[in-house]
C-alpha cells in the first residue's frame, strides 16, 4: 500500500549517498523507525536513522561506506545481521527485513530473511513501523500497512502484531509504550495496556541496564507522573521501583490519617520538573520519601509519623541504585545527600531558628544548597491556596535568613581556617586522632557561632583544645 510522498524529509546530503547505493546494489531500502515518526510529528531532526534493506543489510552498509567521506569504520554485528555507520553528527543503523520468533524465557530472536511488511509488523509500534521508500521507482513514498498515519494522527500506540506476542517476544517494549505514552502524549491503545498487565512479569527477563534507561527517559518528560501512573497501572511497578509502590495507600486509624505517598511523591516530581532539568535532581525527588514507607507508625495522640524517614531513605537510594545496577558514584551520593537533607529546610520555618542551625545546613548541603531548596519547593503539594501561599512565603523567609547568615560568615563550601597541616606542624605530630578532633573542635565552635569563621579565632580554639589533649606547640 503506498501512500503520499515525503521526499520534503529526506533532505540531509546522506539520503543522496542512499540512493546511490540503491541503485548500486539494487537493494531494496527504505528509512523507518524514530527517524520516520519524529519527522512526521514535527519533532527535530533525528540523528539516529534506521535502515531497513530486503536482503542484507550489511552488504547495503558495505557498500555505502566508502561513500560517506570520513566515516567512522563501519561496524558489523554478523550474528544479529546488522550494521552501524557513524558519519558527520549521524548513526546510521542497517538491518536485512527479517520476522522474527521469540523463544520463551530469552531475548534472543531466531531470526529469519523476511519482506518489508513481515519486518514492519515485527515492529513494536504502528508509529514506528511507518516507511518511507528510497528506492528509485517510489523515492519518498511513505509505505504503512498498519495504519501508523491514523494512529500518529490520532496519538495511538499500537502494536502492528497482537500485542501479547509483540510485548511477550521484546518485554522491553512494554516500558517503551509507557515512555513514548509520556514523552509524545499519546494513549496507549486498550488491547495493548491490557497485554502488558499479562506480560508485566517477563519484565524482569530485561537487563536492568536497559530498564534504567527507559526509567531517565520517562524522568526527562515534561511530566514524569503519567509514565509513573501507567507504570503502576499496568502492574510494571512492583518489579521495577518497589520502594515507591510501597508508599501507595492512605491508612485511616482511629480518625489518624495520613496522605498518599505515592501520588504526592508523583506531585513533587512533575513540581520539579518545572523547575529544573537536572535528572539527577529529578531522581532525588521521585526517591525522596521512600524510607516513609518503612518507618511509617502510629503514635497517638500525634498521629502518624515517619521518624528517621531521611535516613533510611537514604540507605535505600543505595540499594535501589544498587538493585538497578545505576552506577553507585557522586550521581548516587547526589541523590542520596538530597534525600537525607530534605526534610532540614522546613525544620528552619521557625521564628526561633538558631544563626547556629542554619550555618549547619549550608555547611551540610554545601553545593546542593540551591537544588535543595528546589526540592522542598517542589514538595509543597497542599490544595490549600493560603497554606501553599504560607508555605512558599517561608522558605522564601528562611532563605533570606540563609543569605544573610552566609553573608556574615562564609559557611558555604566550608574550608577550615586551620588546616590539619597547620596542627601537625605546631604540635610536631603526624596524622593522629588528635588532629581530627581539633579540626572538629573548630567545626564545631564555627557552627555553633561560638568563634567566628577567622584564622586567630581558629587558631585560639586550637591552643584550647590541645591543652585538653595535652599536647605541646613546638613551634617557636
Ligand atoms: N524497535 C522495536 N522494538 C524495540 C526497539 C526498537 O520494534 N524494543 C524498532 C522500532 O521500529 C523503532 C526502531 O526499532 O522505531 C528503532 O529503535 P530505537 O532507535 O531504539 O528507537 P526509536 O523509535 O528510534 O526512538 P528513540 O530513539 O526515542 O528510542
Amino acid at each position: 500500500m503506498k501512500q503520499e510522498n515525503l521526499k520534503k524529509y529526506l533532505t540531509h546530503p546522506v539520503f543522496e549517498h542512499l540512493r546511490t547505493t540503491v541503485n548500486q546494489t539494487a537493494l531494496p531500502t527504505y528509512v523507518v523507525g524514530g527517524f520516520v515518526r519524529d519527522r512526521l510529528l514535527g519533532k527535530p531532526f533525528k540523528a539516529d536513522i534506521d535502515i531497513v534493506c530486503v536482503g542484507s543489510g550489511i552488504a547495503f552498509a558495505e557498500s555505502l561506506h566508502p561513500l560517506l567521506k570520513g566515516a567512522k569504520p563501519i561496524t558489523v554485528f554478523k550474528t544479529y545481521g546488522t550494521a552501524m555507520i557513524q558519519w558527520q553528527d549521524l548513526t546510521l543503523e542497517f538491518v536485512g527485513a527479517r520476522k522474527e520468533s521469540y523463544q520463551k524465557h530469552s531475548r534472543n530472536p531466531i531470526v529469519q530473511i523476511g519482506t518489508l511488511e513481515e519486518d514492519q509488523n515485527r515492529r513494536d509500534f504502528t508509529v514506528n513501523a511507518l516507511a518511507i521508500s528510497l528506492n528509485e521507482n517510489d523515492y519518498g513514498a511513505l509505505i504503512d500497512p498498519f495504519h501508523g498515519m491514523d494512529d500518529l494522527h490520532a496519538k495511538i500506540l499500537r502494536t502492528p502484531n497482537d500485542p501479547n506476542i509483540t510485548y511477550s517476544d521484546d518485554p522491553l517494549r512494554m516500558l517503551r509504550a509507557i515512555r513514548f505514552a509520556c514523552q509524545l502524549d499519546f494513549t496507549i491503545a486498550l488491547p495493548s495496556l491490557e497485554a502488558i498487565r499479562e506480560n508485566a512479569q517477563r519484565i524482569t527477563i530485561i537487563s536492568r541496564e536497559r530498564i534504567v534507561e527507559e526509567l531517565h527517559k520517562i524522568i526527562a518528560c515534561d511530566q514524569p507522573s503519567a509514565g509513573f501512573l501507567l507504570l503502576e497501572k499496568t502492574g510494571l511497578l512492583p518489579h521495577i521501583l518497589p520502594e515507591l509502590c510501597a508508599l501507595k495507600g492512605i491508612e485511616e486509624i482511629e480518625g489518624h490519617r495520613h496522605k498518599d505517598n505515592f501520588y504526592h511523591t508523583l506531585e513533587v516530581v512533575d513540581n520539579i520538573c518545572a523547575h529544573t532539568d537536572n535528572l539527577w535532581l529529578r531522581w532525588a525527588a521521585l526517591l525522596h520519601d521512600i524510607g516513609k514507607a518503612p518507618t511509617k507508625k502510629l503514635i497517638p495522640p500525634t498521629g502518624w509519623t515517619f521518624h528517621g524517614h531521611e535516613f533510611v531513605g537514604a540507605k535505600m537510594v543505595y540499594k535501589l541504585f544498587k538493585r538497578l545496577r545505576m552506577p553507585l558514584n557522586e550521581k548516587m551520593k547526589y541523590v542520596q545527600k538530597l534525600v537525607l537533607l530534605s526534610a532540614r529546610p522546613i525544620a528552619l520555618v521557625d521564628d526561633q531558628v538558631t544563626d547556629a542551625a542554619i550555618r549547619r545546613l549550608i555547611f551540610d548541603a554545601g553545593d546542593l544548597l540551591d537544588d535543595l531548596f528546589t526540592l522542598c519547593q517542589a514538595d509543597i503539594t497542599t490544595k490549600n491556596p493560603k497554606r501553599f501561599k504560607r508555605y512558599h512565603e517561608n522558605f522564601q523567609w528562611v532563605r533570606q535568613k540563609m543569605e544573610a547568615v552566609e553573608a556574615r560568615d562564609a559557611i558555604r563550601n566550608f574550608q577550615p581556617p586551620i588546616s590539619g597541616e597547620m596542627i601537625m606542624k605546631h604540635y610536631n605530630i603526624g596524622p593522629s586522632r588528635p588532629v581530627g578532633l581539633i579540626k572538629e573542635a573548630i567545626k564545631e565552635a564555627i557552627l555553633e557561632g561560638e568563634i567566628p569563621n577567622e584564622k586567630e579565632a581558629a587558631w585560639n580554639k586550637m591552643i584550647e583544645e590541645g591543652k585538653k589533649l595535652g599536647l605541646k606547640s613546638h613551634e617557636k
